[in-house]
């Protein structure tokens, strides 16, 4: 078992462990872990199974204590409470209506009381200014997520972690361009992430200079013609000044909808790894793929595939378990969860796994190597899932899905790649898919009473198993927060220990779209740039994204944002 430290203990305690109103915690890790596999556990008495329920409960036990599998945050907080919330995304409608932006509110309020996340897909909103049949104005998306954004600073709570939001915008609304410079500086709508929607049709027009026509979305008239190019450098321009607006490739992830009969999927959750349709939920979990390494650090180190897979079949299991367990805010939204019964299964630790096969992140290997692990997990979650069809059913609108006649699944998606923020941070290891961004652990998370500074753990065990450990080289690195110009140490290492920053925008879009390829929802990555990259590798990060076959796109240059979470000491 792995053992937890005084790191991991201090987010437990500031977070997921069960506490009195004195704030003493009224569990240890174990406990919750417990907790979790209980609740989880209780929906085998659904079904008829081989197995006991208390066979089940045991093994979601020993995959969380044992890290090789932890679900979102929201299930770990909020399993066996009385309102057990376990979904950590949503996407709600947005309407001009009055009563239905009050129940949009309502609705957005109790998934983030219970430190979940909402998606909009802001489209369907009159212009701003534009006059109503009563007389009255229009306030448009912009306000919709001024207001949103207040909604989640007023229900944020002490200890727990705040909601956060994704408001998207077709490339075609009237009020695109004022969507686009909506975030002019790092303290705009801090509660929200912004997308705007693009089509291939927009990039067609960009690509040749054509005007693109913005609609009225109730009308359908044409008000105004934009050249395209102009729109793509605006957009462009703001994700190089501080990030956003991120892109969703709508057609892209539209050509993956696994059921179009029932809508085009125009929004996705706020860190943008599932894309939803309106009113519809998803369940996250993410294996810990440095945990699937045997040998680590050793020139016979290799990945324990048996391993892996087993994981990925328990974790299925767990991921349906929690649709049928979890309480769902309003009717609607329990309608379309449990119709579509999508899940989606990711990764953390994948720079770590690398490390401890001794492959660069920036190496050809490493890339290969992420398309075959991301290949097998795919397929042995599907194979999960299609042995769950078979033994409880397959997923309500299957017979409306793509898969309907061939391939009998129990859920529309099975995998997704999240930013793993804080669940990584419990397991030890890098989050996601990402590169290390430092190797001093100093400012990785902000939590009080942290240890001041921490080597990174897996290079501190290669500079003593090499030899090369002495406190001038620590105070060192922990200063610089990277290998790069610290004099004496081997070539070898330097690679194998890139951080984000040094890796070229290229390779980290190579690592999305390795895995994307193999995701059924998308990926949460953030496309990493020095502080000194040109608004030029922003507009081919984006375009190669969108050749590449990504769903969305996010960059984020180094130090853009005046309060950035992590920082490396130098800020290159
Ligand atoms: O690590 P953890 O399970 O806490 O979450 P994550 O992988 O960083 O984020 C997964 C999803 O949780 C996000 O895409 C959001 O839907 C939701 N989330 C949220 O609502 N509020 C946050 N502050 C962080 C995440």
């Amino acid at each position: 078992m792995q053992e937890i430290t005084d790191k991991a203990h201090t987010l437990l305690k500031s977070r997921y462990l069960l506490e009195d109103v004195k704030s003493h915690s009224l569990e240890s890790p174990e406990q919750m872990f417990s907790r979790v596999a209980v609740a989880v556990g209780n929906a085998e008495k659904n079904y008829r199974t081989h197995q006991s329920k208390s066979f089940w409960e045991g093994r979601f036990f020993e995959l969380m204590r044992n890290y090789l599998f932890l679900p979102n945050s929201t299930t770990l907080i909020n399993a066996g409470k009385p309102f057990q919330q376990l979904c950590a995304c949503f996407v709600l409608p947005v309407s001009d209506d009055k009563a239905a932006m009050d129940e949009c509110m309502r609705v957005s309020a109790m998934i983030q009381e219970n430190s979940g996340g909402t998606g909009y897909d802001l489209s369907g909103l009159n212009p701003r200014g534009e006059t109503t049949l009563k007389g009255e104005s229009y306030k448009g998306p912009i306000d919709f997520i001024r207001q949103i954004d207040s909604l989640t600073e007023i229900i944020m709570k002490p200890g727990r972690r705040k909601g956060a939001n994704m408001g998207a915008l077709h490339v075609s609304h009237p009020d695109i361009e004022e969507f686009v410079n909506a975030k002019v500086s790092g303290s705009d709508f801090q509660n929200f992430n912004i997308s705007v929607g693009i089509t291939d049709e927009f990039m067609q027009a960009m690509f040749q200079d054509k005007v693109f026509e913005l609609i009225h979305p109730e009308s359908g008239e044409v008000i105004r013609k934009i050249p395209a190019k102009y729109l793509w450098k605006s957009i462009v321009r703001q994700a190089w000044w501080n990030g956003d607006p991120g892109i969703l490739f709508l057609d892209e992830i539209n050509r993956h909808n696994p059921t179009p009969s029932l809508g085009r999927i125009t929004g996705t959750n706020p860190c943008g790894e599932v894309p939803l349709l309106p009113y519809e939920a998803c369940n996250l979990g993410s294996l810990n793929l440095a945990k699937m390494v045997a040998l680590p650090f050793s020139k016979s180190s290799f990945i324990n595939w048996k391993k892996l897979g087993e994981t990925v079949n328990t974790a299925i299991r767990f991921l349906d378990n929690v649709i049928d367990v979890n309480n769902y805010p309003i009717p609607q939204i329990e309608f379309m969860a449990k119709g579509n019964r999508k899940v989606g299964l990711g990764v953390m630790g994948w720079a770590d796994m690398l490390i401890r096969l001794g492959i660069p992140y920036t190496s050809n290997e490493a890339i290969e190597l992420a398309s075959k692990i991301m290949k097998f997990i795919k397929e042995k979650s599907w194979n999960a899932s299609f042995d769950l069809a078979l033994e409880r059913e397959p997923f309500p609108n299957w017979e409306k899905s793509i898969y309907y006649p061939m391939q009998p699944l129990r859920n529309a998606t099975c995998t997704a790649i999240a930013p793993t923020g804080s669940i990584s941070f419990l397991a030890e290891v890098s989050p996601s898919i990402e590169p290390l961004f430092t190797l001093n652990n100093r400012q990785e998370y902000q939590l009080k009473n942290q240890t001041p500074q921490s080597l990174n753990p897996a290079l501190e065990s290669i500079l003593t198993s090499r030899g090369l450990y002495s406190k001038g080289i620590i105070d060192r690195i922990c200063a610089e927060g990277k290998l790069k110009n610290i004099p004496g140490l081997p070539e070898d290492l330097k690679e194998l220990f890139k951080t984000a920053q040094e890796v070229p925008f290229q390779i980290h879009l190579k690592h999305q779209l390795a895995f994307q390829n193999h995701t059924d929802n998308a990926i949460s990555k953030t496309i990493n740039l020095p502080e000194s990259a040109t608004m030029t590798e922003v507009d081919w990060a984006f375009k190669m994204a969108w050749y590449g076959g990504a769903k969305g796109v996010t960059v984020y240059r180094n130090r853009s944002k005046e309060h950035q979470p992590f920082e490396s000491i130098d800020g290159q």
